[in-house]
């Protein structure tokens, strides 16, 4: 395959994202896009993409689609991913890959099924930085790594509105249990989860704590604390309480020590990444980089990462997290 023909499904928030950077990927065309906003159709017409669809079924049809980003809620992750499978498309999904695991290995046997590549938005693998911390655990630097903290604290969805796409209300799914799947927890703490286990492997959970300062009955607070396999102890921290973004990793090893801040990004970083995409030039951004991967992945027929099985992995994790929280609720510890 040499030019790599895409569609664009879920133009909200994070949809939008991937359009602009989608249309900017060489030896990429983005053939359509599908969202049942009509604001979110003409968001994507005026950035040129001539086919828009209100039902992605219709985009799917393309038979000269070969693939599709689907930023969908999280309660249309399965729906949205095992059609684009029976319509032979490779996927990209946003993080995380499905509400929970059952519906994970849905998603799975479908992609296995019609044998189509399935890529999930884990986009923090793609930061040079903590590419380069995986590079040094793995040659030795900091020695036996033996503590380790990773900590995403934010306002969640109430915050990303504000940041890149203007003041937009933020969609009323993202609070409810039964559409998102869970709070803080599954939201930021997959981010987290996934770069651990990509440096680290293996992990089962220890002890998990949520709490719910904002009386949603998702959790907007919490902490897990996971052993890796062959590796450290380490704690996960998130939470969707705070209006300053902290996004930070801290590994602490028999030869070196690291802390280091994930975000929030320097302004000039952000308004370099703007210039350096109106002038056309690659973007360095770990969204940009992560559809790069996928679509030359596609070319190079190769299985594009974050895997489906690294995001079922992910579930799997948290899912643990959560009953671990109903145990220590049931012995009268863990939620505030
Ligand atoms: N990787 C990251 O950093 C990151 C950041 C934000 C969101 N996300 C993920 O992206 C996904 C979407 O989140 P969001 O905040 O962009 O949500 P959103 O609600 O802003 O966007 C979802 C879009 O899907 C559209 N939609 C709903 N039902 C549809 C249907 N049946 N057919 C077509 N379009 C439909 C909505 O109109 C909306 O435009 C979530 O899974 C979320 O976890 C990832």
């Amino acid at each position: 395959m040499k030019q790599v023909n895409l569609g664009v499904i879920g133009l909200g928030y994070q949809g939008k994202i991937h359009l602009q950077n989608a249309l900017y990927l060489k030896e990429t065309k983005v053939l359509g896009a599908a969202d049942v906003s009509e604001k979110a159709l003409t968001y994507a017409k005026n950035l040129g993409v001539k086919n828009v669809y209100k039902d992605y079924e219709s985009l799917l049809k393309n038979p000269q689609l070969d693939a599709v980003i689907i930023s969908l809620p999280n309660f249309l992750h399965l729906e949205g991913a095992v059609k684009a499978a029976e319509a032979g498309k490779h996927i990209f999904i946003e993080k995380p890959l499905a509400r929970n695991v059952v519906e994970g290995e849905k998603i799975l046997s479908s992609v296995k099924e019609n044998g189509v590549s399935l890529m999930v938005g884990y986009d923090l693998r793609f930061n040079p930085d903590l590419k380069s911390v995986r590079e040094r655990i793995s040659d030795g630097f900091f020695g036996e790594v033996q503590i380790v903290e990773a900590t995403n604290v934010s306002g969640g969805p109430f915050a990303s509105r504000n940041d890149r796409v203007g003041p937009i209300p933020v969609p009323s799914w993202w609070f409810d249990k039964e559409l998102a799947g869970g709070g803080a927890l599954l939201d930021l703490g997959s981010h987290m989860i996934d770069l651990l286990s990509w440096y680290f492997g293996e992990t089962e959970v220890i002890e998990s704590y949520l709490g719910y300062t904002l009386n949603m009955k998702l959790e907007d607070v919490a902490t897990c604390m996971l052993k890796f396999k062959n590796g450290p102890i380490a704690t996960v921290k998130v939470g969707w309480f705070s209006k300053n973004h902290t996004q930070s990793i801290q590994i602490c090893g028999t030869a070196q020590n690291l802390w280091m801040r994930i975000s929030p990004q320097s302004s000039l970083g952000i308004i370099w990444n703007d210039v350096k995409r109106k002038f056309g030039l690659q973007n360095s951004s770990p969204y940009y980089l992560e559809l790069e991967h996928f679509v030359s992945s596609l070319q190079k027929d190769k299985q594009p990462r974050p895997s489906g099985d690294d995001g079922l992995r992910c579930l799997r994790v948290i899912s643990r997290a959560y009953e671990k929280t109903c145990k220590n609720l049931e012995k009268g510890v863990g939620a505030s």
